[in-house]
């Protein structure tokens, strides 16, 4: 049933949407085409929002369930006006604040966009702080329907190669614009109600947004099990690699005695472990541990979630086949960190 021909084009970051080949991807979106491009959170496989046909071949590509709305991408706040009912003012302060950037907003729809992005009355609008992506959307003329652009439940593409391995064949092309910036997706928050509720934490941060709206709360769906998430998507299992995964919580000493505990007796029964945690503690991690990925530090996880998703991937690589993971504190990047990982463990936490 696949047997596109992925085309593939390298395009430079400081581009703009007059460059000839950024002209010719968005000529090819707004004709229906589907092609993965790169944002500042994770790559995207972009259509014509306004298509049906279009939008079709992105859930087909994926594998993604219909019942899972996709985020629609903007280039102007023209584009705005012509997609939603109403902007109410809350929205406005975080615009003002965070677009462009990783920051979705949920907002009443004029139904204009295909039903298949979203069969709902609303409508999750982001406009991407990325020359490529901005470039691609202005040459498009058209708003484009984007999810990360992985096969459904695998870890969202942070690099080019990435979408490659998960998505040639199935797509008609994948724009190569080098490595994404955060490495997480956007933050989606839906201010409708009396009370602001973040749908998913992401690369703009509950504290930053806390600064601008005043006080937000998060979806108890993300944080108790058993309740439905207000965002669809959010019920799925995600980013999950292949092998058993367990994250590790508790006191930072004995976080490492019981990971080296581990490692110990699963690298006995024969097992490949690896071990994802940061640059503070790379050095204490057992070398029976057949592969150690460190990144950031306590101070500064950014570089932690800029690879979270490239280290799930390297460890399929090397068909590592039990995970431990280190546990970090719920607050700044840290809530979308955990959020990532605790569903790439499928809930497993061992606390210590
Ligand atoms: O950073 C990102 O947001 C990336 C890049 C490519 O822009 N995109 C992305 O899209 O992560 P996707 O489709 O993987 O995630 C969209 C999320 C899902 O959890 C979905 O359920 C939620 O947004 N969503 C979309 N429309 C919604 C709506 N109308 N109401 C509530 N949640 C919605
Ligand atoms: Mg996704």
């Amino acid at each position: 049933m696949f047997t596109t021909k992925t085309k593939l084009w390298y395009v430079d970051k400081n581009v703009d949407e007059y460059n000839p080949t950024v002209m010719e991807i968005g000529d090819r979106l707004r004709k229906g085409e589907v092609i993965a491009f790169p944002t500042e959170t994770v790559y995207g496989l972009g259509a014509n929002a306004l298509d049906s046909n279009a939008v079709r071949k992105i859930f087909e590509a994926k594998g993604r369930p219909s019942d899972n709305p996709l985020i629609v991408h903007i280039a102007s706040f023209e584009q705005l006006n012509e997609l939603v009912t109403h902007i109410d003012e809350k929205s406005k302060q975080l615009m003002a604040r965070f677009w462009p950037g990783p920051l979705t907003i949920i907002f009443p729809s004029k139904g204009k966009i295909s039903e298949l992005v979203t069969s709902l009355p609303t409508v999750a609008i982001r406009m991407p702080d990325h020359p490529i992506a901005l470039a691609i959307i202005r040459a498009a003329q058209v708003p484009i329907a984007a999810p990360s652009a992985n096969r459904s439940g695998k870890p969202s593409p942070t690099k080019a190669e990435h979408v490659w391995s998960d998505l040639h064949g199935r797509i008609d092309g994948i724009v190569d614009g080098g490595n994404t910036g955060y490495g997480v997706e956007s933050t989606v928050i839906d201010v409708s109600g009396d009370e602001p509720v973040i749908l998913r934490p992401g690369g703009v941060t509950i504290e930053q947004l806390e600064e601008v709206i005043g006080e937000v709360e998060i979806d108890p769906a993300l944080v108790h099990k058993g309740e439905k998430p207000k965002a669809p998507g959010m019920k799925y299992t995600h980013y999950a690699p292949d092998a058993e995964m367990w994250l590790v919580q508790g006191e930072e000493e004995k976080v490492i005695q019981e990971i080296n505990r581990i490692v110990k007796e699963k690298s006995l029964e024969g097992r490949r472990v690896g071990v994802l945690t940061t640059k503070d503690h790379q050095d204490r991690i057992s070398e029976t541990a057949y592969k150690v990925l460190a990144y950031g530090n306590k101070d500064d996880l950014t570089p932690f979630a800029a690879n979270v998703y490239d280290a799930l991937r390297q460890f399929d690589k090397d068909k590592i086949d039990f995970i431990l993971a280190e546990a970090f504190p719920e607050t700044g990047i840290g809530l979308a960190i955990m959020n990532r990982l605790k569903k790439a463990a499928g809930g497993n936490i061992l606390k210590v």
